[in-house]
């Protein structure tokens, strides 16, 4: 199965890094994984005109469909224009700045609505992160969607739950809501990636201070070539 690894790299990067990871990183040889790139969004557009390889991520959207008169907004239909495939939605920094349960499901619908897969993160207490509406959703688009978990506590702190843990929560996620493809996220490196890529069912991983080293990351995605 291609797993995918989506590289989460909230608010940081500049023309000269996109650069050296555009030139530098490899193309999949085996194609065991597709390389998603979740940049701020200013470097999208740029990512792709250099390097169409890489698969787009936006790490939010507004939760306004369409375009209008809504300045500092990005609609999922102007992200959708320039070619992103995916769009991360709830992530806790942004759940911790306001973003609650009617809005993260307004930007998955959006992203739904034009053809893009959400990827809605949530962590423990994902019980109440997703409401009837939003499993509704889930349900309805379940070959459409990404649930990924990401426990709060593993969040750029270093601290993952042990390998059997996420395992069991993956496995439980997929039987509560029957989504197919369920990554997860929070403090993977290259340390751990191959034991959480090698869990039986998990479509990929999302990662974050790991994705902006580019050392790291080719170790993620070559690990025999760094053994
Ligand atoms: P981290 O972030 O890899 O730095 O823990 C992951 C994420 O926030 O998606």
């Amino acid at each position: 199965m291609t797993k995918l690894v989506i590289c989460n790299w909230k608010m940081n990067g500049s023309v000269q890094l996109v650069d050296s990871f555009i030139s530098s990183l490899p193309q999949s040889n085996d194609s065991c994984w597709n390389l998603v790139i979740a940049m701020p969004h200013v470097f999208l557009s740029y990512v792709n005109s250099k390097s169409p390889r890489f698969k787009l991520a936006a790490q939010d959207c507004s939760i306004y469909g369409g375009f209008g008169a809504r300045t500092g907004e990005i609609s999922a239909d102007i992200l959708a224009s320039i070619g992103v495939e995916y769009i991360i939605v709830g992530h806790s920094e942004r759940r911790a700045h306001g973003d609650d349960v009617e809005s993260v499901y307004a930007k998955m619908e959006n992203a739904v609505r034009c053809n893009i897969t959400p990827i809605l993160c949530v962590s423990d207490d994902y019980e109440s992160q997703i409401t009837n509406r939003t499993e509704e959703l889930l349900r309805r688009r379940r070959d459409a969607v990404i649930l990924a978990y990401e426990p709060v506590s593993a969040i750029g702190t270093g601290v993952t739950p042990s390998i059997d843990d996420i395992r069991e929560t993956i496995t439980r996620l997929r039987s509560r809501y029957g989504v197919n493809s369920i990554a997860y996220g929070g403090s993977v490196t290259s340390d751990n990636a191959q034991d959480v890529m090698g869990i039986n069912g998990i479509s990929g991983a999302l990662v974050g201070g790991a994705s902006l080293k580019l050392r790291e990351l080719s170790a993620i995605l070559n690990p025999r070539e760094f053994i």
